[in-house]
């Protein structure tokens, strides 16, 4: 079990800043995410993290121990591939066992991590089923189980759950997540998906073109963004932006002179009957509905609750707590309230 620290790292790939210096603590035993759109420098992180890839500048340290040109092999932390690269004509004990048994570990070792590393993941049941018997769930635990056998002191993911359907990715999220916890191994895992690290995460670090734009616990950066790009990054629908001039909305306060963007949280966004913006579309979700409000030049969107009985073209009147906006300057960056 191990802290893994980087501090200003930058890394080049010809033109391109992959890693523009890049610092960040994950703690012992976390559950770290990085999150960011395609191509913000996640992969390039875990493979530095591996000893895959060298920073160019800055330092990598994983508990306290500078790493930078050790090789792989002597950092023990694990890559976890996807449940879809388990050997399908092997079962979950061959697939367990691969790892070591091809570097040729005697065979009283192997057995004693695989018994280990099995009863702790809760699927000696399962050991004796090839992938095509497992359910989603199940094979992570067995990819996971290959990578643990090693007894790495942290181990990453990058995307394991992408390729899933949605209902398999929600049951694996939280198979993951009870895993961890129950492991209590430094985990590194990389997401597109705003959900998943919301989910999972006890820390995330948010990424914009190879810069991070935020750390911190998902519920503090979907409160109290740092700025308009880690605001859109997080919650569905989309936070609303919109300009703080000629505001559309009464927000019942007087704003810092360097207000340019209000941001409101769909589920901030409160709709009364009569008054000047007009809804223009209605999506029943089940437990919430989605009111699509033209007001003034924007379109706001209003998470309401239940099925509330608006009809497309009715006139609407806006409001939000004052408490709950989110004020950002010219730059994107939050203003404090
Ligand atoms: N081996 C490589 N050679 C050239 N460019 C690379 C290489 N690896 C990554 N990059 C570039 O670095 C940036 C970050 O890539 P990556 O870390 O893979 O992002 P992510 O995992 O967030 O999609 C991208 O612009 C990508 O094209
Ligand atoms: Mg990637």
């Amino acid at each position: 079990m191990a802290s893994i620290r980087f501090q200003g790292v930058s890394k080049r790939f010809g033109d391109t800043l992959a890693l523009d210096d890049v610092s960040f603590e994950v703690r012992d035993n976390a559950f770290f995410c990085l999150f960011g759109p395609p191509l913000s420098g996640k992969s390039t992180i875990l493979k530095i993290i591996l000893g895959l890839e060298t920073p160019d500048s800055g330092a990598v340290y994983i508990d306290n121990r500078p790493v930078v040109g050790i090789s792989p092999a002597k950092r023990n932390v694990a890559m976890v591939f996807q449940n879809l690269a388990l050997f399908p004509h092997m079962t979950a004990l061959q697939n367990v066992r691969f790892p070591p048994v091809e570097r040729g570990i005697a065979e009283d070792i192997i057995r004693a991590r695989v018994d280990a590393v099995t009863e702790k993941l809760h699927m000696t049941h399962i050991l004796h089923k090839p992938p095509s018997q497992l359910s989603g769930g199940e094979r992570q635990r067995v990819a996971i189980a290959r990578a643990l056998v090693r007894d790495p002191v942290a181990y990453l993911m990058d995307d394991p759950i992408s390729a899933l359907d949605a209902r398999l990715r929600e049951e694996t999220r939280v198979e993951l997540k009870r895993i961890q916890r129950e492991l209590g191994h430094t985990l590194v895992y990389v997401t597109h998906d705003q959900e998943e690290a919301m989910s999972v995460s006890d820390q995330m670090a948010i990424l914009d073109h190879g810069k991070i734009a935020q750390i911190g616990a998902p519920h503090d950066l979907y409160d109290h963004p740092a700025s308009t790009y880690v605001a859109g990054m997080l919650g569905a629908p989309a936070i609303n932006l919109l300009p703080a001039q000629g505001a559309v909305l009464h927000t019942g306060r007087d704003l810092p002179a360097a207000t340019q963007t209000l941001g409101i949280r769909p589920e901030d966004l409160r709709v009364s009957r009569g008054g000047a913006a007009q809804v223009t579309a209605i999506e029943p979700m089940g437990a919430t509905t989605i009111l699509t409000v033209q007001a003034g030049g924007s379109a706001l969107k209003s998470a309401l609750r239940g099925q509330p009985d608006y009809t497309l073209g009715e006139q609407v009147g806006l409001s939000v707590d004052p408490a709950r906006l989110h004020l950002f300057d010219r730059t994107g960056a939050a203003i404090a309230a």
